[in-house]
């Protein structure tokens, strides 16, 4: 590991405070130290307050942040004396903590203060670094840990047994340093949990952090060196929708599914032991709350492996739980599938990920820790207690208002222009995971971020459809929605003289290639989560106009088709309604020229062309999207086979 310090970044912070908020981001840019919020920092300085009174003053990082992005705004200012007085009580709950150290904050407004911020207070130097680096809990986490600690580190660190965070470990940690001179240490280790760096130059706590975890990755790599041979990675797509949807079952929400089959993850699902192993626990106490106490490990049945699963894990509860605590839910949040790699669930694209890092961090440590005797994390108690603790729930930040999509994964065709982009924006807005779908190569462009993957696919072409069916499926887990939208408007043409290859374009885009969409997308939408098609019809069907029969005939077709699906799909489950739109001109459709001529037509102006509905207003891509969105949702959870109008009302329909 080197260090990433740079004295030309570092001149740009002149003050104590924001040298520490750089090189807090420092640790934060090297994941194999802290992951995802885990970690913390202080500084200690003098602040004057608006009395004109000094006060030394702790500047801790705030719960929850994350060191990755920190800046000195993230860090809460609590008064020193108070933190170090509250180490000299004999208890101190959870609750009192917290409060104590909020009344104890210079600004109110600050974020609350980390769970270690009285530990930091006891540590006499100016800047503390305390991290879970990968390399150092890897060497804790064995039979021998603690002597290879000592081993590896000598007098420079002090070595501190597993102690539940917060109070209770500054509070060990008080009484065992009363007689240690502090300034000839370097750091701290804590068995099974992370290390301590302390300095009172910033550079020299930060560059501790760096040496003494490089020491242990040397260590590591002299006695249990990483293997991972190439493998044959098998794929079953139909096997991953029917975990995730075990899985959301037994969560009791829709959850997207991560896999990852690269190399490292299917290596290790076929290393038994390591398998075995990884049930002992997590790497570091606190990522239990993102990942449960072990992965579950699936076997030919994804079902029974998830219910087996879940009953273990209730089971663990009954065992540790006190009467007032209640049981989270008991679904796995990684898995591990031998042959096949591994697998995260999230209710987002992101918090799938983040237990991806920590699973991807957690396999070598286990391998590493199996070639050194045995992989021995904190035990099983020791895990519940953290997993159950208020402060830890805390920091999942758990809000009330779920959008309706949430987990969910969806595909939406002709996505790169009009009402199909619209959807793509709604269905995300709305939580969803979605796959966007077009043969405009623009869409990759459009949509190209973690949780919405543009592909570029012409619909008719067979073969590429199923392909993106199948990617769409891969990259998220399954399939739950699907909008069937992309299509095109032929030119004016009477039937005398239909031009026959604009006939039998509009058949292949607005018709057939939508019966191979719904074919190739429904054996993953029958193990879906609530399962829904919607299918962009037209306004035409009902009322068709002269000169547009490739059009119109095709848009009925389509309508016949999605009758027919919903007969034939609700047996798995799955909803199949329509939309007639009309008149949506803020789409590629309806050029300006298009418009001017079709208002001339009639006689109108533009603007009269636009309202010229019922209620006199302008549908936009929006409103079909939102309708298009809520049909896929749980308000039309007993609706199937319906035609609804968008058209600000059209007399020839009502
Ligand atoms: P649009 O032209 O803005 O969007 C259609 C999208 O579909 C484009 O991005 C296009 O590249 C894509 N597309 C066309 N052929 C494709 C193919 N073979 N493979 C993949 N992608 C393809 O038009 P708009 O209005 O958003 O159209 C969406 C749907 O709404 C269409 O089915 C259309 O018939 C229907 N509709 C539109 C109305 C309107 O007034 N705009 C009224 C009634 C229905």
């Amino acid at each position: 590991m080197k260090s990433l310090w740079r004295d030309d970044e570092a001149a740009l912070y002149s003050d104590p405070l924001s040298l520490r908020a750089y090189t807090s981001r420092l640790l934060g840019r090297e994941p194999s130290l802290v992951l995802h919020g885990g970690g913390n920092t202080s500084v200690k300085t003098i602040v004057r307050d608006v009395l004109g009174d000094d006060i030394d003053t702790l500047y801790v990082k705030g719960s929850g942040r994350d060191l990755a992005t920190i800046e000195t705004g993230d860090f809460a200012p609590v008064r020193l004396d108070a933190l170090r007085r509250l180490a000299e009580l004999p208890t101190l709950n959870d609750t009192d903590m917290v409060r104590a150290q909020r009344s104890s904050m210079l600004d109110p407004s600050a974020p609350t203060p980390s769970v270690e911020a009285i530990l930091h207070a006891l540590i006499p130097l100016t800047y503390v670094d305390h991290t879970h680096a990968d390399a150092v809990v890897t060497i804790s986490n064995t039979p021998e840990g603690e002597s290879r600690i000592r081993d590896l580190y000598g007098d420079r660190v002090l070595v501190i047994p597993y102690v539940m965070p917060g109070f209770m470990l500054a509070k060990t940690i008080h009484e065992w340093t009363r007689n240690v001179d502090w300034r000839q240490m370097e750091g701290m280790v804590l068995l099974h949990h992370g290390i301590f760096t302390f300095a009172d130059d910033a550079r020299e706590s930060y560059e501790h952090m760096i040496r003494l975890v490089s020491g242990a990755e040397d260590y590591l790599d002299k006695h249990a060196p990483v293997q991972t041979g190439s493998v044959t990675t098998r794929k079953n797509l139909i096997g991953l929708a029917r975990l995730r949807r075990a899985v959301c079952k037994a969560q009791g929400e829709a959850m997207v599914a991560r896999l990852d089959a690269g190399d490292e993850a299917v290596s290790f699902s076929l290393d038994a032991t390591a398998v075995e192993a990884v049930q002992g626990g997590t790497l570091t106490p606190d990522h239990v709350i993102r990942t449960k106490p072990a992965p579950l490990v699936v076997g030919d049945d994804a079902e029974v492996a998830v219910n087996t699963f879940a009953g273990n894990y209730r089971a663990y509860f009954g065992q540790h739980a006190t009467a007032a605590l209640t049981c989270l839910d008991a679904a796995p949040r990684w898995a591990v599938w031998p042959g096949y790699g591994c697998i995260s669930f999230g209710h987002s694209v992101k918090d799938a990920g983040i237990v991806a890092d920590i699973a991807a961090h957690t396999r070598p440590a286990v391998r590493r820790a199996e070639a050194m005797g045995g992989w021995t994390p904190i035990s099983e108690k020791d895990l519940f207690d953290i997993e159950y603790w208020e402060l830890e729930q805390a920091k999942l930040n758990k809000s009330n208002r779920v959008p309706s999509h949430q987990g969910k994964v969806a595909l939406v065709t002709g996505a790169a222009s009009g009402i199909g982009k619209a959807c793509v924006h709604v269905l995300r807005k709305q939580g969803a995971a979605v796959v966007a779908l077009d043969m405009n190569p623009l869409v990759h462009e459009i949509f190209n971020t973690d949780d919405c993957m543009g592909l570029v696919c012409d619909v008719t072409d067979d073969k590429g459809l199923q392909l993106a069916v199948d990617e769409a499926t891969r990259c998220f887990g399954g399939l739950d929605i699907v909008i069937s939208n992309a299509g095109i408007f032929p030119p004016d043409n009477y039937i005398a003289e239909m031009d026959t290859v604009s006939w039998d374009k509009s058949m292949a885009v607005n018709l057939t290639s939508h019966q191979r969409l719904l074919s190739f997308c429904q054996p993953y939408l029958a193990l879906g989560i609530d399962p829904a098609i919607v299918i962009i019809a037209s306004k035409n069907v009902p009322a068709p106009g002269p000169g547009a029969a490739a059009y119109s005939v095709a848009k009925a077709g389509l309508t016949q088709l999605g009758r027919v699906a919903a007969l034939e799909m609700a047996g798995q489950g799955i909803r199949v309604n329509m939309l007639h739109p009309n008149a949506v001109f803020d789409t590629a459709i309806w050029t300006d020229d298009v418009l001017a001529s079709r208002a001339a037509h009639y006689g109108l102006s533009v603007t009269e062309y636009k309202t010229d509905n019922v209620l006199g207003v302008e549908v936009t891509s929006r409103h079909v999207a939102e309708l298009a969105s809520l049909m896929a949702g749980p308000l039309f959870a007993c609706t199937t086979g319906t035609q609804l109008p968008v058209d600000g009302g059209n007399a020839r329909v009502i």
